[in-house]
């Protein structure tokens, strides 16, 4: 006998969330009765286990699928190829860590089934909603929220969701389209679409977490700037980008501080401004290696290659600087103009540069 096919597919990215995953499984169950539905587990190689405990509860229950990603990390990413994995019509994106309420999927369901809408978005702070987040986390977050809504127009009372439904017929011509390394995922649907999209908010209380801790609250702020970034300038500017930039940003400091301490300690000042530019390069690079390609991030023998690869590029970026200030210098002497200009330059060449040849992303 054939088996029935998922209505619905509910798509839960995870990193580290052992303990959340048997739990999910079971309320997804109760609350879920009645529909054909099955949950895809999208894992980055979290350490702590949580694929192996998602495939052992699949060993039981064909409705328990697991994608395991490997060398990547990104929560849009894996919600994006957590959704194309699957076939389903439906197709319900929620975090493992039971903050989001599952008891309003079937209503967000149903919505979505009667046809006159293509996308519900559980939201905190649509009237009926809330959130147990403390005072402080709460007005971080609502001010977060104020601002994506001004700077991109969205009339979301909750743009920065992570709890939605979507029609697959829907989602799937925006894929392409999408960011991958950023987080929010649902703002980027939404502006995608550019108005395209029927959409429904269904308040919800945004519960605490039960085991293992949030994996946002640091990269939240720069992720979601880049976004917004992206979008303002129509995707010419990355999130990668700015953080890229930034980094170099702060690589000036570095140079700065080390070629004031190597005079200091009484170098000359070609050793010392020599010192200072391959300690900036190095701290550059590794805080890239952190930060801007956490993704792709190299270790072992490829994070020394990949420093090598860094020097060269970033030593040719500083050349063609150079080259193009003092070219434009003598045409127009601006000062400011001209330095800018090379700065510009060199920072757009080492970054396409680092991207496509260091990290190798594709
Ligand atoms: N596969 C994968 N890869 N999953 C990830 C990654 C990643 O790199 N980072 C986080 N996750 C998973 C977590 O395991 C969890 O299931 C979900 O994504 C949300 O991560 P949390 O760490 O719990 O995020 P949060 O509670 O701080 O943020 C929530 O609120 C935001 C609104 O302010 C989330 O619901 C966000 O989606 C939401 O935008
Ligand atoms: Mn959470």
């Amino acid at each position: 006998m054939r088996a029935v096919p998922a209505a619905l597919s509910v798509v839960v990215p995870t990193f580290k969330e052992k303990d959340n995953v048997a739990l999910l499984v079971q309320k997804l169950d109760l609350v879920l009765s009645g529909i054909a539905w099955e949950v895809i587990f999208v894992d980055d190689d979290s350490p702590d286990g949580t694929s192996g405990e998602v495939k052992a509860l699949a060993r039981e229950d064909s409705r328990v699928r697991c994608l395991k990603r490997i060398g990547r990390r990104g929560l849009a990413g894996a919600c994006i190829e957590g959704i194309l994995s699957s076939s389903a019509p439906f197709v319900a994106v929620m975090d493992c860590d039971l903050q989001h309420d599952e008891s309003i999927l079937p209503r967000m369901f149903a919505l979505l089934e009667e046809g006159r809408v293509d996308l519900v978005v559980g939201s905190r702070y649509a009237a009926g909603g809330n959130s147990a987040l403390s005072k402080r986390r709460d007005a971080i977050s609502r001010s977060a929220t104020s601002l994506a809504r001004q700077l991109t127009g969205v009339s979301l009372s909750d743009p920065m969701s992570g709890f939605f439904m979507i029609r697959r017929d829907c989602f799937d011509p925006l894929a392409p389209s999408l960011a991958t390394d950023g987080f929010k995922i649902l703002l980027d649907i939404v502006l995608t679409a550019r108005g395209s999209l029927r959409i429904h908010e269904e308040p919800y209380r945004f519960g605490t977490r039960q085991h293992g801790e949030s994996k946002l609250d640091a990269r939240v702020i720069l992720d979601f700037f880049g976004l917004l970034l992206a979008k303002v300038t129509g995707n010419a500017l990355s999130t990668r980008f700015l953080s890229f930039s930034l980094v170099g940003g702060l690589g000036l400091f570095v140079h700065l501080a080390v070629l004031r301490l190597s005079l200091s300690a009484g170098l000359s000042f070609p050793s010392a401004q020599t010192t200072a530019v391959l300690v900036a390069m190095c701290s550059n690079f590794f805080i890239n290696n952190q930060l801007t390609y956490r993704d792709k991030r190299l270790s072992g023998f490829g994070l020394l290659r990949g420093l090598a690869g860094f020097c060269a590029v970033s030593s040719v970026g500083a050349v063609a600087n150079i080259g193009m200030a003092t070219w434009l210098y003598a045409q127009q002497p601006t000062w400011w103009l001209a330095g800018a200009a090379g700065a510009i330059m060199g920072a757009f060449w080492n970054y396409s540069l680092s991207t496509l040849l260091v990290w190798r992303v594709k």
